[in-house]
């Protein structure tokens, strides 16, 4: 990809985890690999790209899933992807089984950790694989300001440890597990401030420009990167 093309991921992992998920857990042109909340299709986009392996991208937002499919038509993959408006938490693959399902940007913090970890383990193949990335705190040490910054109030963050613990007791062993870089906090809140001019969709509310314009302020003011995290997971089944 050329240095000016614009990501659209909405997190601080993005490509190369994809890319890495997709490298460790082999996949390959006959695969099947389901990305949960695809937001706006990226992964998807560029595992299609990369792999030419056949995806099911689901998102709950049809805002996101239109501008997926035209972006995957732009790309030339949409023959790839099949995607589809659905809620994580009233879909069922449990008899189509997938080799790869990707929970990318925080997907797991939407739909509740346990619940949708062991939703991904009832949809892979025997021995199949698991991606996620998520945020995580870092520190005990955290300043209310930055802690509330994410998430409402009540947000209960994982630590690397008790993210571990949740993998290992819904049957996976984790293979992979990383900090995002710092850069990649970077390059995740350059998108976001290039979206607060959208004039129209998501990003043209008001609440959601301010509370954009908060967490971006709080984030580099009060260093939060020092307090918290973005976590990314390979893991794989253990049967
Ligand atoms: C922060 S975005 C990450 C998008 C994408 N995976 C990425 O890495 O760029 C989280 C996505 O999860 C979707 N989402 C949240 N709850 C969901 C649910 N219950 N079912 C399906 N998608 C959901 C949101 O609409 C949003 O697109």
């Amino acid at each position: 990809m050329g240095s000016l093309s614009i990501s659209r991921y909405t997190s601080p992992a993005g490509r190369e985890c994809t890319l890495a998920a997709a490298r460790l857990s082999g996949v390959n042109p006959s695969s099947t690999v389901l990305d949960m909340g695809c937001g706006y299709g990226e992964g998807a986009c560029t595992l299609a790209s990369e792999f030419r392996c056949k995806i099911s991208a689901i998102d709950i937002s049809d805002e996101n899933i239109a501008f997926a499919q035209k972006m995957a038509v732009e790309r030339h993959v949409s023959h790839l992807i099949n995607f589809k408006v659905m809620d994580i938490l009233k879909a069922d693959y449990s008899t189509t089984p997938f080799e790869l399902v990707l929970a990318e940007g925080g997907v797991l913090s939407f739909v509740g950790r346990e619940k949708g970890i062991d939703t991904a383990r009832s949809w892979l193949v025997p021995r199949g694989w698991f991606a996620f990335s998520d945020l995580i705190r870092l520190s005990e040490n955290t300043p209310s300001e930055v802690l509330t910054i994410f998430e409402h109030a009540s947000y209960r963050y994982e630590t690397e440890k008790s993210y571990r613990q949740l993998i290992s007791d819904a049957g996976f062993d984790v293979h992979f597990m990383s900090l995002v870089p710092p850069g990649g906090w970077d390059n995740y809140y350059a998108h976001m401030a290039r979206r607060l001019d959208d004039k129209e969709g998501f990003f043209s509310d008001k609440r959601i420009k301010l509370a954009f314009h908060r967490e971006i302020d709080v984030f580099y003011r009060l260093e939060a990167f020092r307090y918290i995290g973005y976590i990314f997971c390979i893991a794989r089944a253990r049967k």
